[in-house]
This record gives structure tokens, sequence and C-alpha cells, in this order.
């Protein structure tokens, strides 16, 4: 019995992908930089399943392109790069590696809540610039974090992991989800209140129609002088331009963001001559084990649709009718 074909496409962990070769017949991609489209939408021809990132968008031409595909697994939790109506409506299961990534990214949130309050890389820079003369009462002065508000925007798995760190820093928890109507960990407000109250607000929501630049000149024009935005999220559910307006005329204190629109952020983005803009490369699920363990579901979803079981993280179940 021949093997079920599949395209990976990035040389993801060893740990989803020493699964993966063994089911399977796979065509792994080498590069550093994803397939460009047309390779893409080549190598699919005649493959039952598929390893996405979320640097490839997989819309319906793509699934049209494949007419043996019976499996879609994104190794990432956020699907904004899967045309997920488009698979339901050909019967595709799209997997997802919930889960594994909660800690990793609420840690990657905190670490830039805490880099852009207390001015971590102005200072990295201001050391290495060979400034440092002395101890100076006045430099770079950054916020506190005992008795601030932290508004999270978002309360599912990572924005209640965040709340969760908050509570060691002192911090007053507030956050917006209209599904989570009430919890034990925080105080639930509507946006405005939200955006009105918090030094600190970190992003957590999916990016979709309607969370895209759900940060913009209206929104940012309602937060505090002092406020902190961090995204960690979608880059897409910020503005960015308004961002760099809001951050350039001290609308804001700062920002500090694992994601951008576009991604990657161009070398000579406004946003990048900011020193009150902190941005760093989608680390937020960046570590060993949290990598080694989307991998494991990714391939775990794979074989699974492969084999015509169910899959154990399952985007749109609607498909098993
Ligand atoms: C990473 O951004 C993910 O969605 O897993």
């Amino acid at each position: 019995m021949p093997k079920p074909k599949v395209f990976v496409t990035r040389l993801i962990p060893e740990k989803g992908l020493a699964l993966i070769r063994d089911f399977c017949d796979a065509d792994i991609w080498q590069d550093e930089l994803p397939p460009p489209r047309k390779e893409l939408l080549a190598r699919v021809r005649d493959v039952d399943g598929l390893v996405s990132l979320l640097t490839e968008k997989v819309d319906g031409e793509l699934m049209d392109a494949a007419p043996r595909l019976k499996i879609i697994s994104n190794m990432a939790v956020g699907v904004d790069n899967v045309d997920v109506a488009a698979a339901t409506a050909r019967k595709l299961p799209v997997g997802n590696t919930p889960g594994v990534l909660t800690d990793a990214t609420a840690d990657m949130a905190f670490a830039l809540m805490l880099s852009a309050a207390r001015r971590i890389v102005e200072g990295e820079k201001y050391v290495r610039d060979g400034k440092w003369k002395t101890w100076n009462p006045q430099l770079l002065l950054g916020a506190d974090f005992v008795g601030a508000t932290l508004g999270i925007i978002g309360f599912g798995r990572i924005g209640k992991a965040v709340a969760k760190r908050a509570k060691g820093f002192d911090l007053r928890v507030i956050y917006y989800d209209p599904s989570v109507p009430s919890t034990s960990d925080a105080t639930p407000v509507d946006l405005d209140t939200l955006f009105r109250e918090s030094d600190f607000i970190s992003l957590h929501v999916p990016l979709t129609d309607e969370t895209r630049h759900m940060i913009n000149a209206n929104t940012l024009s309602k937060m505090k002088p002092n406020a902190i935005l961090v995204n960690s999220s979608r880059g897409p559910v910020v503005d960015p331009h308004a961002l760099h307006d809001a951050l350039k005329s001290n609308r804001i204190f700062a920002a500090a963001l694992d994601v951008t629109e576009p991604e990657p952020l161009p070398a000579d983005s406004p946003l990048l001559g900011l020193d009150n803009c902190l941005v760093v490369p989608h680390l937020g699920s960046a570590s060993k084990y949290t990598r080694d363990m989307m991998s494991y579901l990714a391939a775990q979803n794979l074989i699974a649709g492969l084999k015509g079981e169910r899959l154990p993280n399952c985007v749109n179940p609607e498909v098993y009718g």
C-alpha cells in the first residue's frame, strides 16, 4: 500500500516531522523562505495532505489545485491564513495547534509589556551606543506595575494566562470579551471603559472581520497618554499608520509588537524609527518545547485526517456532519 503524499511547507521541528515521515511520503520545503505561490500550487497538485504555516495563504484556489486533498493541518493556533469557509464547503477538515502555545505566548506578551514599560531596548541601545556616562536620576524613566490596570482584549486561553501572570505583579485586570461574560480571574468591561482605564492593553483576539484594525485612530484617541499597547495576536488587529501617529505624537506612551502589518515589517517602516515602539519578529510561540509540541499536534492532525479519522484539534468540525 503506497504511503499518502503530503506537502510540508517548511522544515518544522523533528518531533512532528518524524511522525510525518513515518506515515507519509513527505515532500518537505527546505528553504528558509516560504514556497512562492506558484510553487505551492504546483506542489499540492497530487497530495493527500498539507501541513501549512501562517505564512501560506490556503484559499479556495489552492484547495481546487489539490483535488486529492483530504486534510489541511496548520501549524499554528490562529487560522486566519486559511479560508476555513472554503475548506468547509469542500468538506476538508482544518487542524490547528491550540493549548501548547498558551504559556509561551502569554510569557511573550508579558516580556513585551515589561520591556516597553521599563524601556529595556532603549536602555540596551544606550549602553551599546557608548552613552552611559553615570547613574542619572532622570534617565529613561518608565512605568510602574503595582496598582496599574491591565486591559486584556480577548479573554480566551492566552488572555487568561496573561491575567494569571498579572496577578503576581499586583496589576488590576479588566478584560473585554463578549464570549466570556464573567470570571473570577478579572473584571469584564465594555471596550470604551477598557480603553479609558487601562495603563497596559494587551491584545489576544483572533484576526477576523470584526477585529481587523480594531486599534485605530479612534480607539487610540480613547487611551490614556501613559498607555502601553502590546500586540502578540495578529498584526492587522492594529492599524499601523494610526499607531505610528499616536506614538510619534506621544498620544500614548509606547507599543510593543510581536506581530505587525505587514509581516515581515519592512526595514524602512516608519514604526522602526520610533524609540517608543518595540518590534520583535513574531516569536510568541518560539520556545523549544512549544514549537516541538506544535509540530507534534500538526502531525497528529495530519495523520488523523489522512486516515479519515476525526482530527484531535479541528477548527471546522461541521465537516463531520
Ligand atoms: C502563532 O501566531 C499561532 O497562531 O500559532
